[in-house]
């Protein structure tokens, strides 16, 4: 059975990745942050499915905590061969002049530290195993940038270059990592964009309207399974046709 680990599994598109993963047969383990009563109810309404489902808390950006939770939970991390570093924070949107520099790199270490830590603990598993796939949770933002979210953005692209800069090194190892870049998926985190400008961009778009979790965790389904493993490196864009 292959075995997926997700961060940010309580909610949004992290929430449909258990769900979908469990119900294609994986294995799942996933991580939150705050939400245990959410968590626990994911793990016994799956686990009740008949699935095999797994949660802990753990704070990503904290390296100490995450290399802990390996140790602590050896055993049933000791397969794994899908990861997805989905969680992430936005932080509060302002503009960089209004930004203390405490709050801009608390977004930035949030989100690639996330990355790094988990990454850095799968790996010597997918090794030995000859093979893993590594997908990580980058924006539109990060690409294209995005006003008010100057560190948000930047964490997002570091992640890209990290994971491409990663999938090179690791080359002849038999790991796939691919990146999943999202415009605007209707979760908890994009419930209050009201904004003239978020709205407008989105009513331009080819699609009109803004994705859905099924439609984000669909195409990570198809990267962690079928697609084919000459589909490395690459940073796939979710948005609906955003100008
Ligand atoms: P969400 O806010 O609903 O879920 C994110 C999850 O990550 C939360 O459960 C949160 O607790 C967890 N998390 C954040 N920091 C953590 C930490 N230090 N330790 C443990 N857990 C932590 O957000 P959503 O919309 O489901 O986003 C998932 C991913 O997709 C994020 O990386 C986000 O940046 C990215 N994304 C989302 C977009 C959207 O429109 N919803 C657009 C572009 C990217």
């Amino acid at each position: 059975m292959n075995h997926v680990l997700i961060t940010g599994g309580s909610r949004g598109i992290g929430k449909e990745l258990v769900g979908l993963f469990a119900r294609n047969g994986f294995k799942v383990s996933f991580i939150y942050n705050r939400s245990a009563t959410a968590a626990e109810a994911i793990v016994k309404q799956l686990q009740e499915e008949g699935f095999q489902v797994f949660a802990h808390q753990c704070d990503i950006a904290d390296e100490a905590a995450v290399k802990a939770l390996f140790k602590a939970n050896k055993e049933e991390l000791s397969d794994v061969d899908v990861l997805i570093n989905n969680a992430g924070i936005v932080g509060t949107a302002r503009p960089f002049l209004l930004t203390t520099g405490k709050d801009w790199w608390e977004i930035v270490h949030n989100n690639i530290g996330g990355v790094l830590n988990f990454t850095k603990n799968v790996l010597p598993t997918m090794i030995r195993n000859k093979g893993g796939r590594i997908i990580n949770v980058t924006s539109l933002s990060g690409l294209k940038g995005n006003p008010g979210m100057s560190a948000y953005a930047s964490s997002k692209a570091a992640i890209s270059a990290f994971s491409k800069s990663l999938s090179k090194e690791l080359k002849g190892t038999g790991i796939i990592i691919n990146c999943v870049a999202p415009g605007f998926i209707a979760t908890d985190m994009t419930k209050d964009v009201t904004d003239a400008y978020y709205q407008q961009r989105m009513s331009n778009s080819v699609a009109q309207r803004m994705g859905t979790t099924e439609e984000a965790a669909n195409l990570i389904l198809y990267l962690a399974k079928d697609a084919p493993a000459y589909l490395v490196n690459q940073e796939i864009v979710l948005d609906g046709g955003i100008l």
